[in-house]
C-alpha cells in the first residue's frame, strides 16, 4: 500500500498530519490502539519527526485507555524496524503466510515464517 498523507482516518481513529510527516491510527476490537500508516518526508527523516508523531498517537491512546500500542512491520522494513525499537517497542509476534499459489501475489514474503509484529504498552 503506498503512503497517502490524503488518506483519511478511519472512522473512530484518528489522523495527525504536519507540513513534515502524518500517522494514522486506531482502536481496535480488543482495546489496542494500532498504528496503521506513518510516513516522514525523506528531506526531514532523522530529526525527531517520525517520534513525535509517535508521540502523538501514544498521548491520543492513553486519553482513551487504549492499551497496548501496535504496529506491523515488514521485515524487510529495516528502518522501519530500527525507528520503532529506538523508541522502546518491542517485537512481539510471527506472521505464518501460505501464498496459496496466487501468482499475483507481488511481493511474497522471503521466508514461510516471517518476523513482523512489533508493540509496546503505552
Ligand atoms: C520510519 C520513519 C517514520 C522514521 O521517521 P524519522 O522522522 O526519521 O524518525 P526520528 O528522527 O524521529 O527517529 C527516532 C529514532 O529512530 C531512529 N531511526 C529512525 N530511522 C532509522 C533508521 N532508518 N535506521 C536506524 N534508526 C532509525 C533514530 O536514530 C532515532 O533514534 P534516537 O532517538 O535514539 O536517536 C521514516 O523513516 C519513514 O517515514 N519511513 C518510510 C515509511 C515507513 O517505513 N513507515 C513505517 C512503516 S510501518
Amino acid at each position: 500500500m503506498p503512503f497517502d498523507p490524503d488518506r483519511p482516518a478511519p472512522p473512530d481513529g484518528m489522523k495527525h498530519r504536519t507540513e513534515r510527516g502524518y500517522i494514522i491510527a486506531g482502536p481496535d476490537d480488543r482495546g489496542c490502539c494500532v498504528i496503521h500508516e506513518m510516513w516522514v518526508d525523506p528531506d526531514h527523516r532523522g530529526g525527531g519527526e517520525g517520534r513525535a508523531l509517535v508521540d502523538h498517537v501514544r498521548a491520543w491512546a492513553r486519553e482513551r485507555g487504549l492499551s497496548p500500542l501496535v504496529v506491523q512491520c515488514s521485515p524487510r522494513n529495516e528502518g522501519g524496524r530500527a525507528f520503532y525499537e529506538a523508541l522502546g517497542m518491542r517485537a512481539v509476534a510471527t506472521v505464518y503466510q501460505d501464498d496459496l499459489n496466487r501468482r499475483a501475489q507481488p511481493q511474497p514474503l522471503p521466508s514461510a515464517v516471517a518476523r513482523t509484529g512489533v508493540a509496546a504498552a503505552v
